[in-house]
Order: C-alpha cells, then sequence, then structure tokens
C-alpha cells in the first residue's frame, strides 16, 4: 500500500490491520499505524520506486493500494528525474510500481488507484479540469503549448490531469490480458471530498488554515463530501473486495457507499489511454522484461 502514513490511507492500514491482515506500506517517513511494516518508497523517484519492487518480489500480493497523492501549485516542482512533481507522485510511480507488481497479485486480489471525481468536467466541482492526458506534456509542462500560466491553476489542473491519468491506466490495465485471465479487480476509486487529510499541507495558508478546515465543518451539508472515516473504509473494503461492486473500474463513495460509475468522457478514450500507458512506459525507462 502507499499512502498508508495519513489521511484516507492511513484509516485504510489501521482498519485492514484490524481485520487480521498483512499490511506493507510503502512510506517517506515513518508514522503509520502500528502493526504496518513500513518501507522506504518515495514514488517521487523512479528507482526509489525499482527498489520497492525488488523488495517485495517474494511476496504474494492479495491487493495493490495505490493511495498516495500530492496537490502541488507550482509546475516548477520536480521529481529526482526531474519531471513535474504531482504527474510524477500521482500517476508515474504509480503506474511504474502497478506494473512491475501486478505479476505477484494473486489470482483475484485487487489493484485500487484512489482517483478523484475533479478529473471529471461534468461534476461542475469548481477546479480546473484537465485539457488532455498527454504523458510528455504533463511530465515536461513546459513542453506544453497551452500550459496555464498562473502557478495556482496550472497546479490545479495537474492535480486533475493526474486523477485522470489514474483511471485511464487502471482501465488500461484492466483490459490486460493476464489481468483478465487471472480475475484480478481493477478499480480506481473516487473518495469524494475529504476535507481535513494532508493533501493541502503545501497550499496556500488560507486554503490550508481556513478553507480546509471550514469544508470538514461543513460535510453534513456537501455535495459529494465524506469522513475520512467513511473514505478509508471504502478503500479497505475494495482491496478486501468487500465493497459490493462488480467489474467497473471506475466507483465513487457517495452517500457512504461505493457505487460503480461512469467516468469523464476523457477517461473513456481508449486510444488516449492506450497513448499514456505507452509514452508512460517510455517516461518510466520501463524495458519489456521488468514488465514480466
Ligand atoms: N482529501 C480529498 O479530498 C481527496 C479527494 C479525492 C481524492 N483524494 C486522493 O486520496 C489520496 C489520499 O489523500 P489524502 O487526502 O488522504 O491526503 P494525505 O493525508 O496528504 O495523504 C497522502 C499520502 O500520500 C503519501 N505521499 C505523498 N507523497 C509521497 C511520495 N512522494 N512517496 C510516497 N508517498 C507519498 C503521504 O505520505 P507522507 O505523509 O509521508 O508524505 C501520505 O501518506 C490521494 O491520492 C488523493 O489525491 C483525496
Amino acid at each position: 500500500m502507499t499512502g498508508c502514513s495519513s489521511g484516507i490511507g492511513r484509516v485504510a492500514a489501521r482498519l485492514l490491520i484490524e481485520r487480521g491482515h498483512r499490511v506493507i506500506g510503502g512510506v517517506c517517513e515513518e508514522g503509520s499505524p502500528a502493526g504496518v511494516e513500513e518501507r522506504s518508497l518515495d514514488l517521487g523517484d523512479l528507482e526509489s520506486v525499482r527498489d520497492f519492487a525488488a523488495g517485495l518480489r517474494e511476496i504474494k500480493i492479495d491487493a495493490l493500494l495505490l493511495n498516495a497523492g500530492v496537490q502541488g501549485y507550482d509546475l516548477r516542482a520536480r521529481t529526482r528525474q526531474e519531471i513535474e512533481r504531482t504527474f510524477g507522485v500521482n500517476h508515474l510511480g504509480h503506474y511504474l510500481l502497478a506494473r512491475l507488481l501486478v505479476p505477484q497479485v494473486a489470482n483475484g486480489g485487487a489493484l485500487v488507484f484512489t482517483t478523484s471525481a475533479t478529473h471529471d468536467p461534468a461534476e461542475k466541482i469548481g477546479v480546473p479540469t484537465p485539457r488532455h492526458a498527454r504523458a510528455e506534456w504533463l511530465a515536461y509542462p513546459e513542453r506544453d503549448p497551452e500550459v496555464d500560466r498562473g502557478p495556482m491553476k496550472a497546479g490545479l489542473r495537474a492535480y486533475t490531469a493526474s486523477k485522470l491519468c489514474n483511471v485511464m491506466t487502471a482501465r488500461r490495465l484492466a483490459r490486460e490480458p493476464d489481468v483478465i485471465a487471472r480475475g484480478l479487480r481493477v478499480h480506481a476509486f473516487d473518495p469524494g471530498l475529504v476535507a481535513g487529510t494532508g493533501l493541502v499541507r503545501t497550499g496556500p495558508f488560507v486554503l490550508r488554515r481556513v478553507v480546509w478546515p471550514m469544508l470538514s465543518v461543513m460535510k453534513p451539508v456537501l455535495r459529494g463530501s465524506n469522513g475520512v472515516a467513511e473514505a478509508g473504509r471504502a478503500l479497505a473494503d475494495l482491496g478486501e473486495g468487500s465493497a459490493g461492486v462488480g467489474d467497473e473500474v471506475y466507483c465513487s463513495l457517495r452517500g457512504g457507499q461505493v457505487v460503480e460509475m461512469a467516468p469523464s468522457v476523457m477517461a473513456q478514450d481508449d486510444a488516449a489511454g492506450e497513448r499514456l500507458w505507452r509514452e508512460s512506459a517510455v517516461i518510466a525507462q520501463l524495458e519489456s522484461d521488468e514488465a514480466r
């Protein structure tokens, strides 16, 4: 599991431990719930992702929960390999991890990517929505001819685009012959708005100290809002296969229930998904013998 030290993932990890599962968490810094076996993982460093995956080589995985995420506010922030950080951590690190580890996921097991409904313009959430899912332009925004000039807008759009990439990657992975043959469950999970987590930790003061806590208090009256306990439980249930959903890849936590949904129109563009899949492999320098 990634992202088990804070927020939604922290709740999910604690529940999975309580339910008797062994949880291995890939973390940048220690701080996961008691019982989680922590191993070093920086999703913003492709070598760290490879080392983490190599350390799991002997292990059969029942569920791979790819939950870590960052929301950036400035496209100048880069990963170890000089890739835009939001795209690098939220999409590329997880893409590489999924491709390296999918052969070890047990038959009938699960891969769950935590995405966000903010990737879908039809949800009218009020954040800048993705213009495209071109890996090269997202990894190196200076090459994108239409990149936003304002850092805040650009950062938020990079976030929603990375979440679009999560959905497209999950959909593409679900079509892999080996994934189908072995009955793996693949989901892109939208937890809704979950105020109060660490997601806005690098955001402007007003967002961190005023808006985010206020949204937390307003949860009962906010459309699409969920508590961290409900979101964490839903993630744990999806991993376990007890969420009560079928084969639809995209699902969303609505009114306390995980429901299957159609993702955004862009996310359903399988040709664009295929292109993202291939371009991501090139940027992550994924060799054919690595992705067994
Ligand atoms: N909160 C919401 O409203 C909301 C809505 C939709 C989707 N989501 C998604 O839900 C997921 C969890 O977010 P959250 O709200 O629970 O936020 P959070 O409390 O900030 O948790 C994020 C987790 O990601 C980890 N992480 C960040 N950068 C990492 C890196 N480079 N390598 C490895 N781990 C890293 C963090 O670890 P450290 O603490 O060690 O940095 C932390 O455990 C994210 O994918 C987010 O996009 C959240």
